[in-house]
């Protein structure tokens, strides 16, 4: 039996062993151990690869892209707004690249639907604004699990996949019609590029 002055050694040992348990099930839950079914960031970026396999060395979607630098103009408008640097009337330096929304690096520019631009704006004082923007008006789907699904039915051979999938996912649609009906330009230079903010509706279950 454990005499008193043997209770702090005990309860401290009780103590490393709640973290050591505590910090192993966090990991064990964000691998996805604990819930095979559960969609995790390892299992969504697995998703992510051409029909010939993982393009090792490149991002694993937006992997064809062209670099460039150029030159925020800020008129200063945006000053009424927010008090950002990046906003004060001025020329602040970008380094950009332009995209294609594809995890294929050798995918022919003209069948690739979706382009991005990516961008960083540094001001005087050491600020980086940051920004990622394709051009559809509509992000396809309102989920994580829903985006991994999708990519799941764009890779299967079944050739019903995909309508079963927009049939299951009416929020689908609108990216559809953009997809069918938008212009397709000849230029970056031509797009609009798109922030797609996203927010949680008080009517979502
Ligand atoms: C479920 C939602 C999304 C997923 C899973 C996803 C996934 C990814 C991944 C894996 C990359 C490659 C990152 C890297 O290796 O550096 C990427 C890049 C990019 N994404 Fe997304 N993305 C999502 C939503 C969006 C949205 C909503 C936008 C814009 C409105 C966007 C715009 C971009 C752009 C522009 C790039 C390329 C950035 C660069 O050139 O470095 N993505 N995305």
């Amino acid at each position: 039996m454990a005499g008193p002055d043997q209770s702090p050694a005990f309860g401290s040992l009780a103590l490393i062993a709640v973290v050591i348990g505590a910090s192993a099930a966090a990991f064990a839950y964000t691998a996805g151990w604990l819930s095979p079914q559960r969609l995790t960031p390892g299992k969504l970026v697995a998703a992510f690869a051409p029909p010939t396999g993982v393009a090792l060395g490149y991002r694993r979607n937006h992997a064809k892209g062209i670099c460039f630098t150029g030159v925020f103009e800020a008129n200063g408008a945006g000053s009424e707004l927010s008090q950002a640097p990046v906003f004060a009337r001025g020329q602040y330096p970008v380094l950009g690249r332009f995209n294609l929304g594809t995890a294929d690096p050798n995918a022919p520019d003209a069948t690739v639907r979706v382009r991005g631009l990516g961008i960083r704006i540094s001001t005087p004082d050491g600020q980086e604004w940051r920004s990622a923007m394709i051009n559809p008006p509509v992000f396809p789907v309102s989920t994580p699990e829903a985006f991994y699904e999708l990519l799941r039915a764009s890779g299967s051979k079944d050739p019903n996949a995909l309508e079963t999938f927009a049939t299951a996912h009416p929020e689908f649609a609108a990216f559809r019609d953009w997809d069918k009906n938008a212009p397709w330009t000849g230029s970056y230079a031509e797009e609009r590029f798109n922030s797609l903010n996203s927010f949680r509706s008080q009517w979502q279950n």
